[in-house]
């Protein structure tokens, strides 16, 4: 685990500190950090709600009060299924840089016009725009952590269609999958 951004939270005497509405939780980190968000705007900044503290299944298959009622494959996302960059935008929205359409006001895809956030299917790009400048140094490599769709991109491995989980284990340990 490491410290992030731990100014916004701590004054300098250690105590906790109410942060700016701008660099709050809710406006830079929620997106990526639980399911089900939802934003709402208050004098104070941003109220939300959301229905796990986490990456929980609706992330990656979208909602599923349709399949809990009746489980089948028809009525649940599987991002195998999806276009090839589609499904590999299930993993790039949070292992990713970018900001919010149409204003950046988050650090994570987010439609502010209709204030929903990014819908499993449709392209990334409605609800994110990539910073190249801000994430790559002047050689175009990573500079910082959950970049790794950005540099995806860049990869032989991209052109070859290869998805994030043809390697990776997308429901838990280990890492990789096993060979
Ligand atoms: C981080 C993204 C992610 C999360 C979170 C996630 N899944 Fe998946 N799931 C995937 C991917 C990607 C596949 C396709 C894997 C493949 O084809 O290799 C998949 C496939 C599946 C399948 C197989 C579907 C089929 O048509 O055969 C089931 C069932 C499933 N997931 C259920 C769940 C459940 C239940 C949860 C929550 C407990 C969950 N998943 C959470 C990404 C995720
Ligand atoms: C909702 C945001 C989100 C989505 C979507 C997501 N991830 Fe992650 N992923 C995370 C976070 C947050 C962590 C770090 C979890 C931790 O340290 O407890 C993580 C960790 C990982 C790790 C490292 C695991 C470890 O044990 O060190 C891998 C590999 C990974 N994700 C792959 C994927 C793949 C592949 C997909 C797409 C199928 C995906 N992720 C989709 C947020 C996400
Ligand atoms: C664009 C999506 C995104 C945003 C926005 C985001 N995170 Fe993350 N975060 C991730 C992913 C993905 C990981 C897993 C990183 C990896 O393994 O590279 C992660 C990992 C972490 C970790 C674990 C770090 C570690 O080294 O174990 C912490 C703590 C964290 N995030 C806190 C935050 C805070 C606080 C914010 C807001 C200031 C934030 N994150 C904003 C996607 C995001
Ligand atoms: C060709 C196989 C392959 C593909 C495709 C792939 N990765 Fe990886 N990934 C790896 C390997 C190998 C590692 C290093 C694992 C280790 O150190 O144990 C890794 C490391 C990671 C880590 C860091 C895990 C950690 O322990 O810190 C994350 C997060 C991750 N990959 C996410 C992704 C995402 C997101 C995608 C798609 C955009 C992706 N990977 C595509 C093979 C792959």
């Amino acid at each position: 685990m490491v410290p992030y951004n731990l100014q916004n939270w701590y004054d300098q005497d250690c105590g906790i500190k109410e942060p700016d509405p701008a660099n709050s939780f809710e406006a830079k980190c929620a997106g990526c950090h639980n399911t089900g968000l939802e934003l709402k705007k208050t004098d104070k900044g941003f109220e939300s709600k959301y229905s796990e503290l986490n990456t929980g299944c609706e992330k990656c298959h979208g909602a599923g009060s349709m399949h809990v009622n009746s489980p089948g494959k028809g009525n649940i996302l599987n991002p195998r299924k999806l276009a090839f960059e589609r499904g590999l935008e299930v993993c790039g929205q949070c292992h990713s840089r970018g900001t919010s359409v149409p204003k950046g006001l988050h650090d994570y895809p987010w439609d502010e016009t209709a204030n929903k956030p990014y819908q499993l299917g449709e392209p990334l790009s409605k609800y994110y725009t990539l910073k190249p400048g801000k994430w790559a140094d002047s050689a175009g490599h990573s500079r910082q952590h959950h970049q790794q769709w950005v540099d995806f991109l860049r990869s032989k491995h991209f052109t070859g269609k290869i998805h994030c989980f043809d390697c990776h284990n997308a429901h838990g340990d280990p890492v990789l999958l096993s060979l």
